[in-house]
């Protein structure tokens, strides 16, 4: 709900309340829900902080906007002009954004005496307490003004006691995450790799004594959260947007720009917080066919046989896969062009007839008659020197003349803020989809950008316009084929953002499969993001990244926490795996809904570590519990569940053995883990975890 009064503007979710004087552009309140008397007469002539949506004019602190104008100066100073509530949310154009039934106020300020006009858009999704913020910047002067940076939400928050969470990492262990305590000074987390990246997700939390915020971006590009702490003036500026490395958009008269939009929410805790962006990004992120649709259970063949593969072999992994019990065969890397490394080929998109016995048409026919639907694997937006299409468009590669570019896993990518490369790349790919019928696709992207330049586009603006066009072709792939499950995929979870899951359901999490790495990898990620996006495979022991081995079932157990498939060689699996694996996917299928869709909490206790799943209804639920490692003599370990009904009688298997307990002595005793360690499975895995999963039912209502 959005209140107007004056110059007070309230926006009500269902738990937070956030207040703004439209003419100053402060923020009087940000937090719990205020009751319905709530009176802010005590601000008239009195502002709380000088805390500001934006700041009217330079003011020595972080700012969201530095411009340049046209008379050589870089000051403006921004009169409110007007704000208006809208019963819908007005689209952003040219990048993606969320959407859903949302009330919006729009304030416009001018700075007079240039025209120069900005327009900050407050959205309330009430169901989940989540809002959504965006600038956009218009040029109304009869001169090209220089934009160096316009950030798309600024916050500034009471104090500077707050602890920075932020979600860090590197290719195949993203998103740890990180706590820190800033006492003053400016802290920045960002990405200038041209992706969201695998080392910063531009998704953060910040800790107070009231609560935490938490905020995120609907971008995949270069992006910059910035803390500043303002130590005079007792506040802490907190800014989210496109990041201002290399940025330098000229504007010209009459043009806009438009910031992306950001997202931000309030919560007394971090179960709340989640909570929140969970049914936010399921609700007003995610579209779409598939966005409430059971996913299916996929093997993919990566890590089965990286780029070593025949006809036959596919098939041999699909049959094996059909049997116990899959119902989607994915083909990765490898079929197309000449492609038997990471040397060649990419840009090339046409099927390499020896590999896929006779093209990707007639294999995904034989992968049909098996009873499996079928799923492939592009890279867009990279070439390979080695390809045809190198050789034919060399002008295509994103490389400055005059220099030798710098490869990462030997490829260079497209110019994609070039029309002509943008419509190659939706031709070839769609071509791809529509030859092999593909139920299925995961969009890579495996480097990051460097040496920017594209004929025509300023430098200062490369990054942004390669963004507007990698979302051109990719809205229209996705809107071309409706029918379509989309994963991206970058490298693993390097370019997992909200910008992304505006057209791909879902997100293959990490390169990592390893189950003792994926327990914080998946953790960390669900901070900010529903497990029905996240990709979780099942892969062969030792594992291929880290060597570590662990059984089956906890493999599988790690797995349950996300999407569940399965990436390894179907076909020379022991007698032992295939029987697991089979009961493991009976027994997914069985609960699929409640472990793709129920709410999920983390799970945290003394060298523990996992999740449990809560149906909505909370009639059943499955958790999950690791044990990381263990020392001798080292007191119990014990778990407490979370998000059970507490008068509820539930009954509960683990390990073969059942046993009944109340929701609130689930909750809030210390369930022992007694037995957890199986020193049979130790012996064989070594250092592995041990694993154990409570499948847990209602048997008497609360
Ligand atoms: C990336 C992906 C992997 C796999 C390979 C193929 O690393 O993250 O899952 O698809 O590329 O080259």
């Amino acid at each position: 709900m959005i209140k107007k009064k004056g110059s007070i503007v309230r926006l009500d979710t269902e738990n937070t309340t956030l207040v703004m004087k439209a003419d100053t552009a402060e923020y009087l309140y940000y937090g719990r829900r205020l009751g319905s008397v709530a009176d802010f007469g005590i601000f008239e002539g009195n502002p709380p902080r000088n805390m500001l949506s934006f700041p009217h004019r330079p003011d020595y602190t972080e700012p969201n906007l530095i411009l340049c104008n046209a008379d050589g100066g870089a000051t403006y100073e921004f009169t409110f002009s007007r704000a208006r509530i809208f019963a819908e949310k007005p689209e952003l154009s040219e990048l993606p954004s969320s959407y859903g039934e949302s009330k919006t106020v729009e304030f416009k300020y001018v700075d007079l005496p240039t025209k120069v006009s900005l327009y900050l858009y407050y959205t309330v999704f009430e169901d989940c307490d989540v809002i959504a913020v965006s600038a956009r910047l218009v040029n109304g002067s009869k001169k090209e003004i220089r934009v160096r940076r316009l950030m798309s939400l600024q916050l500034d928050l009471p104090g500077i006691e707050y602890d920075i969470v932020t979600f860090e990492g590197a290719w195949a262990r993203e998103r740890h995450k990180t706590e820190r305590r800033i006492e003053g000074g400016v802290f920045c987390n960002e990405s200038m790799r041209g992706s969201s990246s695998h080392q910063n997700n531009p998704f953060v939390m910040v800790k107070g004594d009231k609560g935490i915020f938490a905020l995120n971006l609907v971008y995949s590009g270069n992006h910059k959260e910035i803390f500043a702490c303002d130590t005079e003036g007792g506040k802490m500026r907190v800014l989210a947007g496109m990041n201002d490395y290399m940025f330098d958009w000229q504007l010209a008269p009459g043009q806009e720009l438009q910031a992306p939009e950001a997202v931000m929410c309030f919560a007394p805790d971090e179960d709340g917080v989640s909570a929140q962006m969970h049914t936010f990004v399921s609700e007003h992120i995610v579209r779409g066919k598939w966005k409430k649709r059971e996913r299916p259970i996929l093997f993919n063949n990566w890590e089965g046989t990286y780029f070593n593969f025949n006809e036959e072999k596919l098939l041999s992994i699909a049959s094996a896969a059909k049997e116990l019990g899959a119902e989607m065969f994915v083909l990765d890397d490898g079929w197309f062009g000449k492609r038997d490394t990471d040397t060649c080929s990419l840009g090339d998109w046409y099927d390499n007839v020896e590999k896929t016995g006779g093209g990707l048409g007639r294999l995904a026919e034989k992968i049909r008659a098996l009873g499996l639907s079928f799923g492939i694997w592009v890279e867009p937006e990279m070439i390979s020197e080695d390809s045809d299409l190198y050789r034919a468009h060399p002008n295509f590669a994103m490389k400055i003349p005059g220099r030798t570019p710098t490869r990462m896993r030997h490829q260079l990518m497209l110019n994609l803020a070039d029309e002509r490369v943008q419509n190659y790349v939706v031709r070839a790919i769609s071509d791809v989809i529509a030859r092999s019928g593909a139920e299925y696709v995961k969009w890579d992207y495996n480097r990051s950008m460097t040496d920017c330049y594209g004929k025509g586009v300023p430098a200062g603006e490369y990054f942004h316009r390669y963004m507007l066009g990698y979302y051109r072709v990719v809205s229209r792939i996705v809107k071309k084929f409706p029918s379509v499950l989309f994963e991206g995929c970058a490298g693993g979870g390097g370019r997992l953002d909200l910008g992304n899951l505006c057209y791909f359901q879902q997100y293959w999490t990490s390169d990592c499969t390893d189950a003792r790495e994926r327990i914080d990898i998946q953790e960390g990620t669900s901070y900010g993001y529903p497990q029905t996006i996240m990709s979780a495979h099942v892969s062969a022991s030792p594992n291929h990244q880290t060597m570590n081995s662990s059984p089956i079932f906890a493999r599988f157990n790690v797995a349950c926490g996300g999407v569940l498939g399965y990436e390894l060689d179907a076909s020379v699996l022991s007698e032992e795996d295939r029987k697991a694996i089979a009961e493991q996917i009976a027994f997914y299928k069985e609960n699929r809904k409640l472990l793709q869709f129920g709410d999920q909490y983390r799970l945290r206790g003394a060298n523990s570590a996992g999740f449990i799943t809560v149906a909505k209804d909370k009639n059943s639920a499955i958790a999950v519990v690791n044990l990381l490692g263990w020392r001798c003599a080292t007191p119990e370990p014990y778990i407490r569940l979370k998000g059970l009904n507490p008068a509820a009688l539930y009954e509960v298997s683990a390990d073969g053995k059942q046993f009944t307990a109340s929701g609130d002595m689930l909750m809030y005793g210390d369930i022992p883990l007694a037995g957890i360690i199986k020193y049979d499975v130790a012996r064989e895995n070594s250092g592995c975890i041990q694993s154990r999963m409570y499948v847990i039912k209602r048997i008497k209502q609360g």
